[in-house]
């Protein structure tokens, strides 16, 4: 075996301590999956007051006097028997309200500074500056983005990795913040992070890391295109072979039909028909009649991103062809207030849950028939993965790790048993309603539906080939790097 490589990963979530999406399953998963190749994950995240409390009993690891205009402590735990650091500097990150956003959703003003602090002391821990150092950094998304930039500036630094989880948060701030970012002057550059005459935190990371990932194949090849790039698709081109596309997968211990506590009746694909149970609980949590079709999921952010208009304007049709409709998640207040309007038409059909719920957003995989994930674009996507797994067939968007992880029951697929899910080709109102059909129309032939839940449940969801493709990527980068 390869001796034991240390990496030092930071982001701002992190499963099951701060969730706001898919990159907080992310972050908790990866390091008991990474610990299997022999690499051994460190995770850095803000000390927001939920997660320290989450956390348990923490111990002070690092003081650091001044960050940002504040006392800093650096603490540390163990989160399911992995190693876990928690910058706790109260004056950044202890308030009410979310990761980036007070409690009415507007960004927090100094989200620069909080996360430009996250970064430093990642990079000052990553050096040895504070502590004794990590062979790699890892960096997830814009938070954590300054980073590799820090490194890029000191001697003998290990080598840093960025991934994207999203291309579209980027983190641009004016340029009036540079000088308070400690960075060299260098940085305010092309190489760096000036972008468009602002700071980019994203580019600047993508500019100085000495590898990029992103979450799925085709999402990485997407970027490289302006549709997908968000204005990045010239930085993804230029760094061409160092952009890598590694799919995300689940995490067993969390996401597993046979063992998930918040499902009333536990079962395999070996015993499908114990589902009905949790089909009942989640019709009755939402309020939904008893009907012989299709019980179809939403479980999102409600935004354009996923597509979520779109669906609104196919609910009517989705109940008139005898579907039922369950939606839980949260996000642009006019998406929110049309779900809420089409449940008002169709009471007993259509029902929505705006807020975020954990264990209800199990419950829809584990009792809902098929989850709908209109996505226009979608660097991985969690809920189709947690779909498969679940027997919750996706009905998904070709586009990004939608289209890497569903084959589409095509009339090939069905015959050679390999279909799990229905893809449709544009994120529009008729072909979405043309996916909701043919779902119907699979459901209504139990033989057939079965074997698409089925081919879903024991395909390969796990973190093991993606965990092993970014093990061998560490090796790389730490191994050039000497
Ligand atoms: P994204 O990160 O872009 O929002 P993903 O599909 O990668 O999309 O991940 C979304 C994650 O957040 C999944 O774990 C999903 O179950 C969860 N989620 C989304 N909305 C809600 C909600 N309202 N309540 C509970 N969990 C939610
Ligand atoms: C982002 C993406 C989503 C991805 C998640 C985890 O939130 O929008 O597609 O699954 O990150 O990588």
């Amino acid at each position: 075996m390869n001796p034991k490589l240390s990496v030092l990963a930071v982001a701002s979530e992190c499963y099951p301590l701060v969730k706001t999406g898919g990159l907080a399953d992310v972050v908790g998963a990866l390091p008991a999956a990474l610990a299997a190749q022999g690499v051994a994950v460190t995770t850095l995240i803000p000390a927001y007051p939920a997660a320290l409390a989450k956390a348990g009993k923490t111990k002070i690891a690092h003081k650091i006097p001044d960050l940002f205009g504040g006392k800093a402590v650096v603490r540390s735990a163990q989160l399911d028997g992995q190693p876990l650091l928690l910058l706790d500097a109260p004056h950044l990150f202890a308030r009410e309200g979310g990761p980036y956003a007070d409690a009415t959703g507007r960004d927090w003003d100094d989200n620069w500074r909080r996360f430009a602090a996250l970064s430093r002391v990642a990079a000052d821990l990553a050096s040895g500056a504070l502590g004794p150092g990590f062979d790699l950094l890892h960096a997830h998304d814009w938070q954590a983005a300054l980073a590799p930039l820090h490194l890029r500036a000191i001697d003998n630094a290990p080598p840093s990795l960025i991934t994207i989880h999203n291309i579209a948060f980027q983190g641009q701030f004016g340029a009036d913040i540079f000088p308070a970012l400690g960075l060299p002057p260098g940085d305010w550059s092309v190489d760096g992070l000036e972008y468009y005459g602002g700071v980019g935190f994203l580019k600047g990371g993508m500019a100085a890391a000495h590898a990029i990932t992103t979450v799925s194949p085709t999402y990485a090849r997407e970027i490289r295109a302006a549709e997908f790039g968000m204005g990045l698709e010239g930085l993804v081109r230029a760094r061409g072979p160092q952009v890598h596309g590694i799919l995300n997968g689940i995490d067993p211990a969390v996401w597993n039909p046979a063992s998930d506590p918040a499902l009333p009746a536990l079962y395999t694909a070996k015993s499908l028909s114990k589902r009905a149970r949790n089909r009942t609980a989640l019709a009755r949590a939402f309020g939904l009649d008893s009907s012989p079709g299709p019980l179809f999921t939403v479980v999102s952010r409600l935004t354009w991103q996923k597509g979520m208009d779109v669906l609104a304007d196919c609910v009517d049709a989705l109940v008139a062809m005898g579907g039922r409709l369950a939606i839980l998640g949260s996000g642009d207040a006019a998406l929110e207030g049309a779900f809420v309007a089409a449940s008002h038409r169709h009471p007993g059909r259509v029902a929505v849950r705006i807020g975020y719920d954990e264990p209800l957003s199990h419950l829809m995989q584990g009792g809902g028939d098929a989850i709908l994930i209109p996505s226009r674009f979608e660097p991985c996507g969690l809920t189709q993965l947690y779909g498969l797994a679940y027997g919750c067939v996706p009905v998904v968007a070709r586009t990004g790790g939608l289209a890497d992880t569903i084959i589409d029951a095509n009339a090939a697929a069905l015959a050679n048993g390999v279909a799990t899910g229905i893809m449709i080709s544009a994120v529009e109102r008729e072909a979405l309603i043309d996916g909701i059909g043919r779902a119907i129309a699979l459901f209504a032939d139990p033989p057939r539906w079965q074997a698409i839940q089925r081919a879903g449940m024991t395909s390969d969801f796990s973190w093991t080939q993606s965990a092993a493709t970014y093990a061998a990527l560490y090796r790389s980068l730490t191994e050039t790097a000497r």
